[in-house]
């Protein structure tokens, strides 16, 4: 794993493999470089045909300019004062470039903690790799850098809080990343639970795991009725932080269906390729309250995750049948591949019956989102317009795309069972938002809630792009730890 560390240490001193420079567009180095040093090497650079365009990458071995052998620039475009956005991109480009390398020294521009804390999180997020599946001996992609020093002083305490933060942050990503990576016959329910307890071990955590009997005992019969059809049975993961001097509570809930086939109504092959993913939600909460927790927010924190394997088993749920969700109300199943609702209604009853000041659930729960918002946006729907926006400003906030939608009336008629309270598909128009008109029937109506459906960015089948890898992506780790803050910091209402 690449680690990160501040150094105050002249640039060109530096003793690492290689001094990563931002350049601009005009191919003007950082004035932490000597002038001679950096007029020499704006010509070099002017006749390898750099441009400094935003992201371009320029090695040139240092030929004594400075103690490291290399030097790699970095392009920052036009306007060398980038937003932390740019900073993670720009950065990210640069850990990539550094693969097969030991160490660097990046210096972009002057430092600023806002920039220090981009530049760490772009570097780890970039640097990621997906590596444990390799067979002995395979001649996997050259290493991810080891050791990325950041220009800036280890003993300012601003300083050092960014790059903490930066790379707690980016930890957390990279984590979720690897599970959902993680081949779904290494990950089933159990499994995932003890991921969960892995993952917190050294933290203020508790974890509590129902299992299949609990859960029965309990009346879940949403995740009961959609783990039935597996061998590997279902569980229900509940992650509490509660620090002193908490300042309200989050409920987070992650959809944890750790192989999606569809179940009886059965997906054709080329749609269960991916499926692995659709415990993305699940992952994204798991790393989240850990890094809250790590980052000792003074917000209490509830994580829920139910989890389930979604398999056509001889015991598997039928379209027909009628089930009931944890609290009493009745569900027609006419589709056992709308199982993510399902398992999330149990778990967003049990989560509301705690009083959070806040409910915010994250699921890759319909193909619909990705042909509405494509495969980088997710979609925002909640019982509450500021409840909607608060969420949308927070992802803004955190630096990943999202947008918000409404759910419309008639999204909910269309779900009306002539036998159940409800049945789980609509009339297949605008599926993304009746599976989220499906799941504002299992919040009480004065329970502030929102969803996040990231079916399209959880997972990416494309080549990276930015500090986004292909496979697993991370997507809602980073704003799930924003609303943790935001709301200890009072602004979530
Ligand atoms: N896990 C899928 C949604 C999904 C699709 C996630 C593509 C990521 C990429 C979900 O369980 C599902 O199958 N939804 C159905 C719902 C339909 C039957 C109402 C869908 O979107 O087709
Ligand atoms: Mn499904
Ligand atoms: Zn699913």
């Amino acid at each position: 794993m690449t680690s990160v560390l501040l150094s105050s240490v002249d640039p060109v001193s530096a003793e690492v493999d290689a001094l990563v420079l931002g350049i601009t567009d005009e191919l003007i180095l950082p004035a932490a470089i000597p002038a001679a040093t950096r007029s020499m090497l704006h010509d070099m650079l002017e006749a390898l045909g750099a441009k400094g365009k935003r992201g371009e990458i320029t090695k040139v071995p240092s030929g004594g300019l400075a103690i490291a052998p290399l030097i790699v620039t970095v392009g920052l475009g036009s306007d060398a004062t980038l937003d932390a956005e740019q900073t993670r991109r720009v950065a990210s480009a640069a850990a990539r470039a550094l693969a097969g390398t030991t160490s660097a020294l990046m210096h972009l521009g002057e430092p600023t903690p806002k920039s220090i804390e981009a530049i760490a999180t772009g570097a780890l997020l970039g640097a990621y790799r997906f590596t444990h599946f390799r067979g002995a001996g395979s001649e996997a992609t050259p290493k991810p850098i080891n050791k990325v020093v950041i220009s800036g002083n280890p003993s300012d305490k601003a300083d050092a809080a960014a790059l903490h933060r930066g790379q707690i942050i980016a930890e957390a990503v990279n984590a979720a990343r690897d599970l959902v990576n993680t081949p779904p016959s290494a990950l089933p329910p159990e499994e995932l639970a003890h991921a969960a307890i892995d993952a917190v071990r050294k933290l203020p955590v508790t974890v509590e795991v129902w299992d299949e009997e609990h859960l029965a005992a309990e009346d879940f019969g949403g995740i009961l009725a959609v783990g039935q059809g597996s061998a590997n049975p279902p569980r229900l993961i509940r992650m509490e932080y509660a620090p002193k001097k908490a300042k309200g509570t989050l409920a987070l809930v992650g959809k944890g269906v750790t192989f999606d086939s569809g179940g009886l109504s059965l997906k054709p092959p080329k749609a269960m390729e991916t499926m692995k993913c659709d415990m993305s939600g699940a992952a994204a909460v798991i790393a989240a309250v850990t890094a809250i927790a790590q980052l000792g927010l003074k917000v209490n924190v509830v994580g829920w995750i139910p989890t389930v394997e979604n398999m056509p088993g001889g015991h598997a749920q039928r379209p027909g049948d009628v089930i009931t969700i944890y609290g009493g109300r009745t569900v027609e199943v006419l589709n056992t591949d709308a199982e993510g609702r399902l398992i999330l209604a149990d778990a967003l009853v049990r989560a509301a019956e705690e009083d959070p000041d806040l409910i915010v659930d994250a699921a890759t729960l319909t193909g619909a989102a990705v042909v509405a918002l494509g495969d980088r946006t997710s979609g925002i729907m909640a019982n509450d317009d500021d409840v909607r926006v608060a969420v949308w400003e927070s992802s803004q906030r955190a630096g990943e795309v999202m947008w918000h939608l409404p759910i419309p009336e008639e999204s909910r008629g269309t779900l009306d069972s002539h036998i159940a309270d409800i049945k789980n598909i609509g009339d297949g128009k605008g599926g993304m938002l009746s599976a989220a008109a499906f799941l504002r029937e299992f919040v009480p109506a004065e329970r502030r809630w929102a969803h996040l459906d990231i079916a399209g960015p959880a997972f990416n089948e494309g080549s990276p792009y930015g500090y986004t890898p292909k496979g697993g992506t991370g997507a809602a780790v980073r704003t799930f730890i924003q609303l943790a803050e935001d709301l200890a910091e009072g602004r979530l209402g």
